[in-house]
């Protein structure tokens, strides 16, 4: 198990290369399994997760080889059509797989996805949907097995927006027989270019990036090469770690149209942009104003930036409340974030912060993803050291962040225990 261990203070200067989306590489990924050949991917980021689903896509019969950022992934010989639990556990984006599966080849038993840091994260809107075009869908004993002899195109309408569930159902309907329209879909960028993806392998879809999507199903779909976009929340997390040290960077093949939102919120605080193409220049103020944010679907505030910005408000000083809308009890990283010395009352799925001048370096424990990123920011503006434990959690999905933060002037480094 490593950690990783900071000195706070020191202000951060210079370039840092944002990764290709997490979030957008493995959908896209599952999206090969609907069409038999050789696919190259582009832009991949080196990550945990990453590595999972390509164990997974393995597990199906899939050949994939990976390095330097670019997958090539092999779908001639896939014969395997399910997702086991011991995998299935350590990252819920396997059941992108089920929509996949059970389209191109009619059957898939894909494990429940368990709980996570926070949860419960349900999946009901993925197979409510799948039942509405025409898939029998069963439990047992912890799996979901769908089969259908080819899917039927069918209204569906989301009672709230799902990333996953979107992606899901899109990947299904693009086989099925028949046209779906999916209301109230997911216009997060990654679900756009889970959609323009598939559009490049043949299939007819309507309404990418927009919460109406309207799919013609085809016969067949081809390979293709495609480069992946850019990690706005990897963005999101370096602007917020120069907010709280003071300094300037820029941060290089980034998509600052992912951030909109985002940028605005840093700029209420104080922090000021300059953007030239896919460069984001960020100078950070010497004094931060609190600034309250509640999480939203896109276009509005992602959840995956709550912790980070809940850092960022802990050394604020005056008064702000981070809410959360989308989980509604994400919040395992404020207990960690108190140890540091920070004063955060969470009142239902708020987060009351009173900032203050300086946080005190101590040991911490990440306990997931975005919360392991809160408690790195943190740790860079305590005074003295930060051991922040558990880091594997930030290595599903932040490439060799240390390293980055380290170039940029950092005082920290990886240690194994
Ligand atoms: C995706 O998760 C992301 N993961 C999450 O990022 C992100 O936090 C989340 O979207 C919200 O933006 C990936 O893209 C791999 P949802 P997903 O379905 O698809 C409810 C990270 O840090 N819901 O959009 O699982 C759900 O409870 C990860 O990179 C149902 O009720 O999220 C939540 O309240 C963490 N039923 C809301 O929808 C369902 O069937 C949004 O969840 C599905 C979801």
């Amino acid at each position: 198990m490593d950690k990783i261990v900071i000195i706070g203070g020191n202000r951060l200067e210079g370039e840092v290369v944002v990764s290709g989306s997490k979030n957008a590489a493995l959908p896209v990924m599952t999206a090969t399994l609907l069409s038999s050949g050789k696919f190259v991917i582009e832009n991949v980021p080196e990550l945990r997760d990453v590595k999972t689903m390509a164990n997974l896509l393995k597990i199906i019969g899939a050949d994939v080889k990976f390095s330097e950022q670019r997958m090539d992934i092999d779908t001639s010989n896939c014969n395997k059509f399910e997702a086991p639990y011991d995998l299935v556990r350590t990252m819920r984006a396997s059941i992108y797989v089920l929509g996949p599966l059970v389209s191109r080849f009619g059957y898939a038993k894909v494990s429940l996805p368990g709980g996570c840091a926070w949860g419960p994260r349900p999946v009901n809107l993925h197979l409510e949907g799948l039942k509405k075009l025409g898939a029998d869908i069963t439990l047992d004993q912890g799996y979901i097995i769908a089969k259908a002899k080819r899917l039927k195109g069918s209204l569906i309408k989301f009672d709230v927006s799902s990333v996953g569930a979107t992606g899901n159902i899109m990947m299904a309907a693009v086989l099925a027989q028949g046209t779906t329209v999916i209301e109230n879909a997911a216009k997060e960028p990654e679900i756009k270019a889970l959609a323009e993806f598939l559009v490049k392998m043949g299939a007819k879809i309507d309404g990418a990036g927009t919460e109406r999507l309207e799919i013609e199903g085809v016969d067949k779909l081809h390979p293709v090469k495609e480069i992946m976009i850019p990690d706005r929340i990897n963005a999101g997390t370096f602007i917020a770690a120069v907010s709280v040290t003071g300094g300037r960077i820029t941060i290089k093949k980034s998509n600052p149209d992912h951030l909109t939102f985002v940028l605005s919120k840093f700029q209420e605080a104080g922090v000021k942009f300059k953007f030239y193409n896919s460069d984001i220049i960020v100078d950070a103020p010497d004094k931060l104003k609190p600034i309250n944010v509640t999480t939203a679907p896109y276009p509005g505030f992602p959840t995956d930036m709550q912790a980070q910005w809940t850092a960022l408000m802990s050394i604020t000083p005056g008064i702000s409340i981070v809410k959360d809308t989308i989980y509604l009890d994400r919040f395992s990283h404020i207990p960690e974030l108190r140890r540091l010395g920070a004063d955060i009352q969470v009142e239902n799925n708020s987060a009351i912060i009173k900032g203050m001048r300086e946080l005190k370096g101590a040991a911490v424990m990440s306990t997931d993803l975005r919360a392991s990123a809160s408690l790195i920011i943190a740790g860079l503006a305590a005074k003295g050291r930060t051991d922040v434990l558990r880091v594997y959690h930030i290595d599903r999905g932040y490439e060799k962040i240390e390293e980055k933060l380290k170039k940029l002037g950092a005082q920290i480094w990886r240690e194994r225990i």
